[in-house]
């Protein structure tokens, strides 16, 4: 038998159950179909279980999309402290780790049941799992090719996410439906991805696998530049953490990425100012300011001995030193693509888009929210933080 809804909600994530919930509590009867056996896997594994699901510091500047200016209207009209007022109301405790980051103190399942919870408040209907062969239009209506039957509503929410971690069930099914649709895409690419070095040129860092330390990486130039202090981490086929997270969403393929691998200390002024009164030697004064695998690792990829006196070696070469720590340039062959990446960037074109409702321009009554759209967040909460201020604005709009 047909079924009729006022909304279809397609992905049943961190934006398609935020919006399902608030267009059900309004009054709209609302469907919520995802094709995962496993309800919001996104959620349940990110920030390793505990889910960093907000930032304080949240705002447009921590977003990445070709129209920087579109995220503006929803995220200031469903702020952090919002979210936080709906994690109080269920007593679920949080702290803030790093840079305005908040997490749950037990878990992020804790975050999965709240929004089910909220859905249970709003009367929404659930398909799951339950596969979307296609989306059509029957008159004013959408008519959607489920595998739990044909439904037909008077909106749809697609809500299915990018491309990151497809084992988890990450689909292009937004990106197919745009273009169906005929709605313009911004070509997406894995971003907060580990980024990969040519196999023979990595070898000598090899050693250094496993090392972390906190740098200054940037790349870019003008208005697409971007410069993060975080932590650094060494790994078999090239670098992740924190820092290499950030600056691979602005990396551009063929550039460089230049790091400073001791952002405090101004290395060759440092030696060649100090060189009458260092005594250690090179290996020894750089193991005070950095890891000694990676500090004997750097002085030798420089051609120096660590067991030379600084006093005793010449400024140019202690010069070379020091560029070679504070602006270290490296061009990366590539990323551990989809399978490591936290999210995708591009997505649907914004200017496809409603800021105020994310509703098509071209299709009435079909929106797109989360992942999905051409808004893109830093590390840091920022993503969360997109899906339910981009859901609120789609919900509230129903
Ligand atoms: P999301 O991916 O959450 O949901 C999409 C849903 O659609 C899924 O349930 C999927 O099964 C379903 N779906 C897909 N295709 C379908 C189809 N064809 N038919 C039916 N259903 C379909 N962000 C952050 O802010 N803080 C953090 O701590 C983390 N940590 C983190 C860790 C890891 C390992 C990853 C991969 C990602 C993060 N993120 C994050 C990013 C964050 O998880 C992500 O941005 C949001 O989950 C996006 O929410 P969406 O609802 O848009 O997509």
């Amino acid at each position: 038998m047909v079924k009729q809804f006022d909304v279809a909600v397609i992905g049943a994530g961190a934006a398609g159950m935020m919006c399902a919930a608030v267009a059900g509590q309004r009054g709209k009867k609302v469907v919520l179909i995802d094709h995962a056996t496993k309800l919001a896997e996104k959620i349940r594994i990110s920030g390793g279980g505990r889910c960093n699901f907000t930032n304080v510091t949240a705002g447009p500047q921590n977003f990445l999309s070709q129209n920087p200016h579109f995220c503006k209207s929803a995220l200031s009209r469903y702020t952090p402290q919002d979210f936080i007022s709906l994690m109080k109301r269920y007593r679920i405790g949080y702290h803030e780790k790093h840079k305005g980051q908040l997490f749950c103190d037990d878990s992020a399942e804790q975050i999965i049941a709240m929004l089910k919870a909220e859905c249970d408040l709003g009367n929404v209907s659930w398909r799951m799992p339950c596969s979307v062969a296609a989306i059509g239009k029957s008159g004013d209506l959408f008519r959607v090719d489920s595998s739990a039957g044909e439904i037909l509503a008077s909106n749809v929410v697609i809500a299915t996410g990018g491309l990151s971690i497809p084992k988890i069930g990450a689909t292009d099914f937004a990106y197919r439906i745009a273009r169906q649709f005929d709605l313009r895409l911004i070509e997406p690419r894995p971003a907060l991805v580990p980024l990969t070095f040519d196999h023979a040129g990595w070898q000598p860092f090899l050693p250094l696998a496993g090392i972390a330390l906190p740098v200054e990486v940037q790349t870019g130039e003008k208005k697409t530049r971007g410069e993060f202090r975080e932590d650094l981490l060494f790994t078999h086929r090239g670098l992740s953490g924190p820092a290499i997270l950030q600056i691979s969403s602005f990396w551009k393929t063929g550039t460089p990425l230049v790091l400073n691998l001791l952002p405090e200390i101004d290395v060759a002024e440092t030696l060649i100012n100090g060189k009458t009164s260092i005594k250690k030697n090179l290996g020894n004064l750089f193991a005070q300011w950095m890891p000694a695998r990676l500090a004997h690792g750097l002085i030798e990829a420089n051609k120096l001995d660590p067991m030379a006196r600084v006093a005793d070696t010449p400024d140019r070469l202690l010069r070379n030193l020091g560029d070679a720590v504070n602006r270290w340039a490296i061009v990366p062959n590539g990323s551990e693509g989809y399978r490591k990446a936290e999210v995708t960037l591009g997505g649907i074109d914004t200017k496809e888009l409603s800021q105020q409702s994310m509703v098509s321009n071209k299709v009435p009554g079909m929106h797109f929210i989360g992942e999905a759209v051409d808004v893109t967040g830093w590390l840091g909460g920022y993503n969360f933080q997109w899906a339910w201020a981009s859901a609120t604005a789609a919900g509230l709009s129903l």
